[in-house]
């Protein structure tokens, strides 16, 4: 590679939060570089928490960075369904067994399920240590690894159990997205289209022209499209850390997409498929509202498409199931829900002042897809 390429895809931006103020660092061959993490590691002790898919791929690279100092790894069984406070008891167990103390440093490597859950690890041994978040999805590098949303699901609700507990430093090396498969990466474009839509029309923009460039994997594209994301969601979180505002408008097309992802068991559809049928609901009930226009719905249609995301929700969740899910979002406030909307592309709000009935009426008669829609990979 040249440099000229090399200066175009290494970056790095500030989350900015005071003394809690923390640095992305975006670019290639990141993970393997000792001077990233040294700044960020003030005692001997470093554990690095993976799972069983990431760690044959990257763990060594990472160990062998930190060679400076004690080290250890946790390796967690992959998935979802094991993002749950048992898994972050046997974390526990781990570190009390290495004799872990308050200036250990924990590193995520790995997906948002992996980051998560080594974020509420790190919150809460010994009420709290240091923690480097190394993303190793589209999804995380673009969301989950920024801003200090950390916790595990419970049976009863997603993402129910947790804190806001921030990182002293996220590494996205754009180089571990290669051994991603495709629908992983469609899955992070949802997230990325997300921050056009509510936010960053002149970004929804540059995505027309690249959303191609990023699923072909394109260097200069995907580091450009992660920090435009990072940045946008690096805004937001200094302005709102903790979601008494602004920062609820990131769940765009989340409340249908986290019933939908319930109703599915967490299993057949990925995080941002679920949010991608969600974004477009979220549309066309802003649409039926009288606020986005429909060329406006049309385009985002086309946008998700053009990722290779579904844009309608599973065939099988009636109308009464999903406002049984709903019920439960964690933007129900004295049991009014309340839903990010769109008035045109880049502004969306949250509102509860909506009809009920029309909203019933939308998920009654929005068309569905199969569960198993086409996979694309
Ligand atoms: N904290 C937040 O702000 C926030 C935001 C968005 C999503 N999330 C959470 O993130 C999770 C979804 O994250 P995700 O989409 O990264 O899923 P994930 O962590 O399950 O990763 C997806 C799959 O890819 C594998 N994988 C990871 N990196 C890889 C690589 N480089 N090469 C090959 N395979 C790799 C994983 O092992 C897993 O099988 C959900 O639990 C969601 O709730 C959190
Ligand atoms: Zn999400």
């Amino acid at each position: 590679m040249s440099n000229a390429d090399q200066i175009q895809t290494e970056i790095t931006l500030k989350v900015s939060l005071g003394d809690r103020s923390y640095p992305i660092h975006i670019g290639e061959n990141l993970i393997d570089r000792q001077e990233l993490y040294q700044p960020y590691i003030h005692g001997k002790q470093v554990f690095v928490i993976t799972n069983d898919v990431v760690a044959p791929l990257y763990l060594d690279k990472v160990l062998a960075a930190l060679s400076n100092y004690e080290t250890n790894a946790f390796i967690l069984a992959d998935g979802e369904s094991h993002k749950t406070i048992e898994t972050v008891n046997s974390i526990y167990t781990f570190l009390l067994e290495q004799r872990a103390n308050r200036s250990a440093t924990l590193i995520a490597l790995g997906g948002g399920v992996v980051g998560d859950i080594c974020g509420f690890a790190a919150a809460s041994y010994q009420r709290g240590i240091n923690f480097i978040q190394i993303p190793t999805t589209l999804l995380a590098q673009v969301d989950s690894s920024v801003g200090g949303k950390t916790g595990v699901n419970h049976k009863l609700g997603k993402n129910m159990i947790g804190a806001f507990y921030q990182p002293q430093a996220v590494l996205a090396d754009t180089l571990t997205l290669n051994t991603l498969d495709d629908r992983q990466l469609s899955s992070g474009l949802a997230e990325i289209i997300k921050y056009g839509l509510i936010r960053d029309k002149p970004f929804a923009h540059w995505l027309d022209e690249n959303i191609s460039n990023i699923l072909k994997r394109e260097p200069i594209a995907l580091a450009e499209a992660i920090k435009r994301s990072c940045e946008n969601k690096a805004q937001v979180v200094a302005a709102d850390e903790l979601e008494r505002g602004q920062r609820a408008l990131l769940n765009l097309g989340h409340t249908f997409g986290h019933a939908i992802e319930t109703a599915l068991n967490y299993g057949s559809w990925l995080h941002g498929e679920a949010v991608a049928a969600g974004t477009y609901m979220a549309a066309l009930f802003s649409n039926q509202l009288g606020w986005i226009s429909s060329a406006d719905l049309d385009y985002l249609e086309n946008q998700l498409k053009l990722a290779k995301l579904p844009t309608r929700p599973p065939e099988n969740i009636s109308a009464e199931q999903f406002m049984q899910l709903m019920a439960v979002d964690k933007k129900v406030i004295d049991k009014k829900l309340r839903l990010v909307l769109l008035k045109s592309i880049g502004n969306a709000i949250v509102s509860d002042e909506f009809d009920q009935e029309k909203l019933i009426h939308m998920l009654e008669t929005i068309e569905r897809i199969p569960t198993n829609f086409a996979p694309i990979n």
